[in-house]
């Protein structure tokens, strides 16, 4: 399923190791990301596959962390070595050379003089503008090294040992520094890999990995008409045809129409979808639950139920899922190993299913997904959709969720969906919806005085979802929200708009 040749980034715990493996792969060449001590503990995995090994950047000192051992490991792999940053720092003591204090610290934008355009400087200019991060630095190379580079705080800030071990001080990785594209491809040079990677080259491997994990077995497919599960799906479906049933597990938290939008999406796709109605269910299970993480958890406790009964139902061993790549790293899992924490998009589905796992995208990043998706065909209208959260409009009522709260705030988000799309701006918010607050508040109707639910519109920027920031939207806009919502929907009287970037405040509510 993984591509039979790959660079190895190992993750000392620095803040931008994650960034190597994605500009590698952006570069055309499969990268994977394995945490440190994974390595100390196993040793280096597929040692057959490795073409070449980068050492991240980590927060500590190469005298209080021991990473001797691992870097010697890489050394004596004989494949070429890119240490940045820590990694740098590792290479240079683990070789001989002198690594201490820096006489001046860099932190952000910092200036290097390049000694010489070669290696993997070559085509470099002789001054550019990096972005360091360090107390200690290389003072001396080590023997046999050449000095590539200099600053002011880092006397040997990049070198090249025979061509095959390189050091930089700062991160090319990060988009500040000056040429760090330039950089990380001369040394793909070194490793003689071939810059044709793509992920829709792998749709057939993974057509093919999905075939032999569930062999002549049945599996069922979860599918929230989010790009993941469908991706997942799709692809599941390709190898097993009719031994795959998908399944959408109607909660009744699903925002209005959503539903059947979904199901004709991934019908117009060949997939033939089941859907189980079990709202009475989850709305019975979440009466007078107020906490929104209980919320959360009573959701993927009765998602995990319906789930088991649904695969106990149709005979089915294996559960497809539409986990993808930073999942597996957050989650702390060893890229090639088969126990991962169970990632789902509910909140809370239980670890023992009873069922095996199915990930055919847990390698993949989430643009490198909406490239599958586009490579298989997928409609653009579910590529760019904005993504509904798994327990749905429950964390976006306040307090307790009752059947007529979610009728109130159906409503509600309806009209904002209708009108953000009726202004064009779809495609330019991140997610755009309403929230339902337990505030109450007079307003004043005909001649006569009316009290009823504030309601909060949220619309954000974001390109991750990892941070946000609330959407301008144009006055006019928000206004002609409001009136349409007092005025078509009789139990609000009060429409605000959320101005919190993320962080400090989440994205949702609760
Ligand atoms: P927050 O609210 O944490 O949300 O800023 C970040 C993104 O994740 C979505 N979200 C969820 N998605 N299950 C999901 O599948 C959940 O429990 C959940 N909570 C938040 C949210 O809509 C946003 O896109």
């Amino acid at each position: 399923m993984r591509p039979s040749q790959y660079i190895l980034v190992i993750d000392f715990g620095g803040q931008y190791a994650h960034l190597i493996t994605r500009r590698i792969r952006e570069l055309g060449v499969y990268s994977e990301l394995l945490a440190a001590s994974s390595i100390a503990t196993s040793g280096l995995p597929d040692r057959d596959r490795i073409k070449g090994i980068i050492l991240s950047g980590g927060p500590k000192s190469v005298w209080e962390a021991d990473h001797d051992a691992i870097a010697k490991l890489a050394i004596e792999s004989g494949v070429p070595v890119l240490g940045i940053c820590y990694g740098h720092q590792l290479l240079g003591k683990v070789l001989g050379g002198q690594v201490g204090r820096s006489p001046r610290p860099e932190f952000g934008p910092t200036m290097v003089e390049v000694l010489s355009s070669s290696s993997i400087l070559r085509g470099f200019p002789k001054r550019i503008k990096v972005w360091m991060s360090h107390y200690d630095a290389v003072l001396e190379p080590p023997p046999g090294a050449k000095t590539l580079a200099r600053s002011g705080g880092s006397p040997v800030a990049a070198f090249d040992v025979g061509g095959t071990i390189f050091g930089v001080q700062w991160h090319p990785e990060v988009e500040h520094s000056e040429l760090g594209l330039e950089l990380l491809s001369n040394f793909i040079e070194f490793t003689g890999l071939a810059r044709d990677w793509k992920p829709g080259n792998l749709i057939e491997d993974l057509v093919s990995y999905v075939r032999e994990k569930v062999g002549d077995g049945t599996a069922i497919a979860a599918v929230s008409g989010g790009i993941d599960s469908t991706v997942a799906t799709v692809i599941a479906s390709r190898a097993l045809g009719g031994r795959l049933k998908p399944v959408l597990i109607d909660h009744g938290l699903h925002p209005s129409g959503e539903v059947e939008r979904v199901i004709k999406l991934l019908s117009g796709l060949g997939l033939n979808v089941v859907v189980l109605n079990e709202e009475e269910r989850f709305l019975d299970e979440l009466r007078s639950v107020e906490d929104p993480e209980e919320k959360r958890s009573v959701i993927g406790r009765v998602y995990g139920e319906v789930l088991k009964e649904f695969a106990e139902r149709v005979g089915a061993e294996f559960l497809v899922q539409g986990t993808i790549y930073p999942d597996v790293i957050e989650s702390g899992a060893r890229p090639g190993a088969d126990t991962i924490k169970t990632h789902h998009n509910v909140g809370g589905l239980p670890e023992d299913l009873g069922l095996e796992l199915v990930e055919p995208l847990r390698y993949f990043y989430k643009d490198e997904v909406r490239e599958l998706a586009r490579v298989l065909g997928i409609p653009r209208e579910l590529v760019v959709k904005q993504p509904v959260p798994g327990p749905g409009l429950a964390v976006r009522v306040e307090g307790e969720v009752t059947r007529e709260k979610l009728r109130i705030l159906r409503r509600v988000d309806e009209i904002v969906r209708d009108e953000v799309e009726a202004w064009g701006l779809s495609e330019k918010l991140w997610q755009y919806f309403a929230v339902l607050t337990r505030s109450r508040a007079t307003g004043v109707r005909g001649d006569s005085r009316s009290y009823g639910y504030v309601v909060a519109i949220r619309a954000v920027e974001s390109s991750d979802a990892m941070t946000a920031r609330p959407a301008r939207l144009p006055w006019d806009l928000l206004e002609y929200i409001a009136s349409r919502v007092t005025g078509e929907v009789p139990e609000v009287v009060r429409v605000v708009y959320d101005v919190t970037s993320k962080p400090p405040a989440t994205i949702e509510w609760e």
